[in-house]
């Protein structure tokens, strides 16, 4: 073969790679409405800018017949391309291949962008679509899954990991997403489980569609696996895109600063009347946070999980931040169970990789009761209290109303080495709200009183503690509180405080890694 004949060869080789398990799979995935594993890494990344690794690995198995067909790639295309100009690692699994099931060979072609990722300290994304292990090989894919998790682990908390599910993705191949940081699951065609309906049903008689166990409306809602439920895939892609805007490379940079349009020095007037009159009327928390952001533009992540607490990706004056903030507009923004996993994983997600925080807090303390009790909310509470008292980032606390109890000291109190504490004047931090305290203090005499008398009585004294306990003078006079702001310049002291923050150095004691409370 002369030169021109050998290329002529990889030019057609990798043609037959592309076509990946053939025409007519490639339609019947459109017909589905699914992008291919090629199409999809075509959106995401920049025009032009990826980079195919091993094209032309193919499996090794020769039982089962499949020796006859040896696709190339094997059911996995991976690479590296960038994403706004910044190199990431990606795998895109192939459907049209054998359902998209994972060999041995394909498990060491993720394993191979991962490593490489690690060592260059740069993000990996993983788009899953794929039937699982492949069963004619048997424990080797078993164990090219266990390959993979192994890095998703070491690679936590190191560079962003970050996985969409565009398919089915199921039994022990949802762990490695599950390792990951963000999981985005599109709204159709998608579904995660670890037993499928089937076996399911097998095992323990219930009778449950695909989607009712595990489709996007499921993990998006009541498991809370899935970070986003995206319309499309279209809309998944620009999500991971737009997250990434947040993030850094690596956990040893800073997320990248840009420059803002949104004026630093903006005063928000509407903030001053915000807060209703009554304590007990609810609001939007989310009004103020696209108040006082640049552009009005948070990405909320979890919207639609535990959304008494309220997480997701801002700037302030072009630096990006995590936002935390109680929801006084659901369950009166009260911690709990999930609530309190929620904001734990996202804190962490955060100080991993240098992103400061910022806490919106009203909060009337956590969910009392033996649901509450039984499903472990002191381990849950536990772990959103131990990963603000673990992170080293900037903190910045705004307390705009309700503080009490417990709750207060889990949503970035001083004591946990919030850097800085400002409150509203509106801000009510103390043991417990008026009604409560009073009925413990002063319940003897309350008991020795007529009805009337009684209610009277604790009217007075409500009003009474209220004026000198529901306040936030009393923790401003211990320090507790930096400030007390006018709502209107909130955004300006974020600004301020962020920018004296930069150069914020705080490391913990060494140690092999915590132990928080799972
Ligand atoms: C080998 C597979 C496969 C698999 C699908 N295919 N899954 N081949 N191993 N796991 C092949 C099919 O034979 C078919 O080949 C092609 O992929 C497309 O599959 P269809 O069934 O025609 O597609 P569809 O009707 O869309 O159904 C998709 C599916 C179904 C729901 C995913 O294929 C399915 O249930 N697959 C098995 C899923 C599963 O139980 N996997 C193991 C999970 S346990 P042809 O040649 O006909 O096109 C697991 C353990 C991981 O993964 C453990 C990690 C620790």
């Amino acid at each position: 073969m002369n030169s021109q004949e050998r290329i002529k060869k990889l030019i057609e080789l990798r043609e037959e790679a592309r076509k990946g398990g053939g025409l007519d799979r490639i339609e019947k995935q459109h017909k589905q409405g699914k992008y291919t594993a090629r199409e999809r890494i075509e959106m995401l990344l920049d025009d032009g800018s990826f980079e195919e690794y091993d094209m032309f690995v193919t499996h090794r198995t020769t039982d089962f017949g499949l020796e006859a067909t040896k696709p190339l790639g094997d059911g996995v295309i991976t690479g590296r391309g960038t994403i706004d100009g910044r190199v990431v690692f990606i795998f895109s699994q192939d459907f049209t291949v054998m359902g998209g099931s994972l060999s041995e060979t394909y498990a060491q072609k993720i394993c191979k962008i991962m490593d490489q990722a690690l060592k260059m300290g740069t993000p990996i994304i993983g788009i899953n679509d794929s039937g699982g292990a492949r069963i004619q090989e048997g424990v080797r894919s078993l164990a090219g899954y266990a390959e993979i998790f192994q890095r998703n682990i070491m690679a936590s908390g190191v560079v962003p990991q970050i996985s969409a599910i565009f398919g089915p993705c199921a039994g022990g191949a949802v762990y490695s997403p599950a390792l990951t940081d963000i999981v985005i699951m599109s709204q159709t065609n998608s579904y995660m489980f670890v037993t499928g309906p089937k076996v399911t049903k097998t095992v323990t008689g219930e009778d449950i569609s695909i989607e009712d166990l595990g489709g996007a409306d499921v993990h998006a809602t009541k498991s809370g696996v899935a970070h986003f439920r995206a319309d499309d895939e279209e809309e998944g892609i620009l999500l991971i895109r737009k997250l990434l805007e947040y993030l850094p490379q690596n956990n040893l940079e800073e997320p990248t600063i840009t420059q803002s349009t949104d004026p630093a020095d903006r005063v928000i007037s509407e903030l001053n009347d915000i807060i209703p009159d009554n304590p007990n009327k609810p609001y939007n928390v989310k009004d103020i946070i696209y108040h006082i952001v640049d552009d009005e533009e948070f990405l909320e992540i979890h919207r639609h999980y535990a959304k008494n607490i309220v997480i997701g990706f801002a700037k302030f004056d072009g630096i990006p931040v995590g936002i935390v903030a109680n929801q006084p507009n659901y369950l009166a923004g009260v911690l709990d169970i999930d609530a309190s996993r929620k904001a734990a994983r996202f804190v962490r997600l955060c100080d991993s990789f240098n992103v400061p925080i910022v806490t919106l807090v009203d909060v009337p303390g956590f969910l009392p009761g033996s649901a509450q009790e039984y499903g472990g909310i002191i381990i849950h509470g536990a772990k959103l209290l131990f990963a603000y008292g673990e992170a080293t980032v900037p903190k910045i606390t705004i307390t705009l109303r309700k503080s009490y109890g417990g709750a207060h000291d889990v949503m970035s109190c001083k004591q946990l080495r919030g850097d800085i504490n400002y409150a509203w004047p509106t801000a009510e931090i103390a043991v417990m709200g008026p009604k409560g305290a009073i009925e413990i203090l002063e319940g003897k005499k309350l008991s020795t009183l007529e009805p009337a008398e009684a209610a009277k009585y604790m009217a007075e004294k409500e009003l009474e503690y209220k004026e000198m306990f529901a306040t936030p003078y009393i923790a401003a006079q211990y320090g507790y509180i930096d400030d007390i702001i006018e709502p209107r310049n909130t955004r300006i002291r974020i600004i301020r405080s962020l920018k004296a923050l930069a150069t914020k150095k705080l490391v913990n004691i060494p140690r092999k890694h915590s132990n928080i409370p799972l």
